[in-house]
């Protein structure tokens, strides 16, 4: 794997002159994060060695460099999932590749469904913690040393200095910030309310179907990770409704401007 990483790397520091300092991976109904970075390089997953091709619907695809807010930054439009049939190693290949880039931190967004009592529809929440039901690890397998270590530590998934940043630029802006542990399920289908039931018992806040395998592969590399999920339904007794891929993307569009200003605060902040 380490060679293709090389191979990657090196295809990519051909095609852009930016050195990025953040990756973020843009999730569902986030896309659009990217209208906001000026862009220096866009190439689709399809012409990068190496790499998966996004399948899903809402998914574009393409990785652009530029800048955002000032910042450089490397921004993946389109992630790859488990359900569409990847395997882990597959999915965290581009994380793999921008930390090679050089990248100090990842920035991650997702939707995922509240079973946290308290939460709304439209809700933020800022990971702070993740449980990992998926039925593999994308660490399994001959460990690589030069990319981190066989039994990484998992104390701090989600960096507490980038969150307790977050947390005060979603005060100072009066953004209504959740937060809370984000447990992953392999999808594709939607949580059963027994499964929700489950998953809120078992003490997590909200269920998705991503993100957690990035931040595994980025903590092996001991890079700083900052999450945050939008919450698009609702699994708490009472408030379940049938949902749809496409109310999901509505809901996640809606809360866009608010997380697109966090982490444009964020990286002026952090960036030196
Ligand atoms: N479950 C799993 N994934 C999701 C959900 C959900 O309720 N909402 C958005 N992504």
């Amino acid at each position: 794997m380490l060679a293709q990483i090389q191979e990657t790397k090196s295809f990519l520091e051909n095609k852009t002159s930016v050195k990025p300092f953040t990756g973020i991976v843009l999730g569902t109904g986030l896309g659009n994060l990217s209208s906001e970075i000026e862009v220096e390089t866009a190439i689709p997953y399809s012409e990068i060695p190496n790499f998966p091709v996004s399948t899903v619907q809402g998914h574009s695809g393409q990785l652009i460099f530029g800048t955002l807010n000032g910042v450089p930054v490397v921004a993946m439009q389109g992630r790859f999932h488990y359900y569409e049939g990847y395997s882990l190693k597959e999915c965290t290949f581009p994380i793999r590749v921008m930390k090679m880039l050089g990248i100090k931190n990842l920035f991650l967004s997702n939707a995922s469904g509240g079973v946290n009592a308290n939460f709304e529809i439209g809700d933020i929440m800022l990971i702070t913690d993740h449980i990992n039901l998926l039925p593999d690890n994308p660490l399994r397998g001959k460990n690589i040393d030069e990319l981190g270590p066989r039994f990484p530590d998992m104390s701090e998934p989600y960096s507490k200095d980038l969150n307790n940043k977050v947390f005060s630029i979603a005060q100072q802006n009066n953004i209504k910030l959740q937060q809370g542990v984000y447990a992953v399920l392999s999808g594709p289908t939607f949580e059963t309310p027994a499964e929700y039931k489950y998953i809120q018992i078992i003490g997590a806040d909200t269920v998705g179907m991503s993100t957690v395998p990035e931040v595994i592969v980025a903590r092996h590399m001991d890079l700083p990770c900052m999450a945050m999920s939008i919450i698009t339904d609702l699994g708490v007794d009472g408030k379940i409704v049938e949902i749809s891929h496409e109310e999901v993307q509505e809901v996640a569009k809606e809360a866009e401007p608010k997380m697109t200003l966090i982490i444009k605060e964020l990286l002026k902040e952090i960036y030196s």
